[in-house]
């Protein structure tokens, strides 16, 4: 038996949904398709170091440190999706593993840091299935297979371990889209939507009042549940219909529509979810003004918290920063921005035997 310790890391981005999953069934099923920008800069970072125990039993054998820290919660988390992994990947009952792991964003703010997280250590889990089984998968079926595992951590995961544009949910008009895996989205080479980039207004770095997990639940007997499923269904081929046709308008139209109805939902749920704050609204009516006067195709979004995410094009970067400087950083947690873009996916850092 050898006893060498492995180190393996991935580098994962965060996601944000343009057509919203909201509302899961059985094992992080989502009740409806899904379509997401893969980020560039916001960013976790995992690493795994494993090693064969050298008692044979099949308990768990994990330590779990946050930014250098053991964290109770998070190792929590994980111990609880790799329970759920047991029968799925029975190596992990074999190892010794030590995960660590970095954010470079604020967690648990709405920013998705739960995709990025459970993407980096979905990918790490599959470099380590490949490293203790000696049999290396077809990019194919590794990102697949990545994607699958993410989505049991948190379902916007699967999303994240590939770049560009992405989907996640079966939609009928798209070939090899399931419910189990996301799917990157063909992009026109022409498409304006390469230079989409993102500027994240931090309203508030705070930890949300409800984790998406139980807004998720609250959709099983909320009472717009079927009209929402039809809802997201109608959003999403309008979605890809304006993509196809460039047409921003639409685009835009369409995600905000997407945003303030998860936020309808999650007002009309019982109990109710109020995550918007006074200063969210605030930059959604200047974003509002400066469009009406400028006439630019930027849009926004926000996820199940209070900031918001700024869609724009590269082109307008000019115009955009300054009016973000002047009249949306007032509204921000100590004018905290984040400057992101669509980015290209994660990014293996070398696996490495340590000793
Ligand atoms: O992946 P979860 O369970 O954290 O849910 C994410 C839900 C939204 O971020 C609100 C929407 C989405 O599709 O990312």
């Amino acid at each position: 038996m050898s006893h060498k310790t492995i180190e393996i890391g991935w580098k994962a981005p965060a996601n944000i949904a343009l057509i919203k999953y909201w509302g899961k069934r059985e094992e992080q099923l989502p009740e409806n398709g899904s379509l997401s920008i893969t980020l560039d800069r916001s960013v976790t970072t995992t690493r795994i170091s494993f090693r064969e125990k050298i008692n044979e039993t099949d308990e768990l054998s994990l330590e779990y440190y946050f930014h250098g820290q053991r964290h109770p919660a998070f190792e929590g988390k994980i111990l609880k999706l790799l329970h759920r992994l047991k029968l799925e990947m029975p190596f992990i009952s074999y190892y010794q593993m030590v995960i660590t792991s970095e954010n470079n964003f604020p967690h648990s703010a709405g920013i998705a840091s739960s995709a990025s997280s459970m993407a980096a250590l979905a990918l790490c889990l599959t470099s380590m299935e490949e490293q203790v089984s000696g049999s290396k998968m077809s990019k194919d079926d590794f990102y697949r297979r990545a994607s699958g595992i993410a989505r049991l951590g948190s379902g916007s995961a699967s999303r994240s371990v590939y770049g560009g544009v992405v989907t996640w949910g079966e939609i009928p008009f798209m070939a090899n889209s399931s419910d189990y895996f996301a799917t990157p989205y063909p992009l026109k080479k022409q498409s304006r939507l390469h230079q989409i980039r993102d500027i994240i207004l931090v309203v508030s770095t705070t930890e949300k009042p409800i984790p998406s997990s139980t807004g998720h639940a609250m959709m099983v007997d909320h009472p717009y549940r079927e009209g929402r499923r039809v809802q997201a269904k109608s959003n999403l081929a309008k979605m890809t219909t304006a993509i196809e046709a460039d047409n921003f308008r639409l685009i835009a139209e369409i995600a905000e529509n997407e945003a303030l109805s998860l936020h309808a939902l999650l007002m009309t749920s019982l109990p109710a979810g109020l995550l918007l704050q006074p200063n969210t609204l605030g930059i959604l009516a200047e974003i509002k003004l400066f469009r009406e006067s400028t006439g630019m195709d930027l849009f926004f979004t926000i996820d199940a918290g209070p900031n918001v995410h700024l869609i724009y094009y590269e082109e307008q970067r000019e115009q955009v920063v300054p009016f973000v400087q002047e009249r949306l950083l007032p509204y921000c947690e100590n004018g905290l921005w984040i400057d992101d873009k669509i980015g290209t996916g994660p990014l293996l850092i070398t696996p490495e035997i340590v000793h």
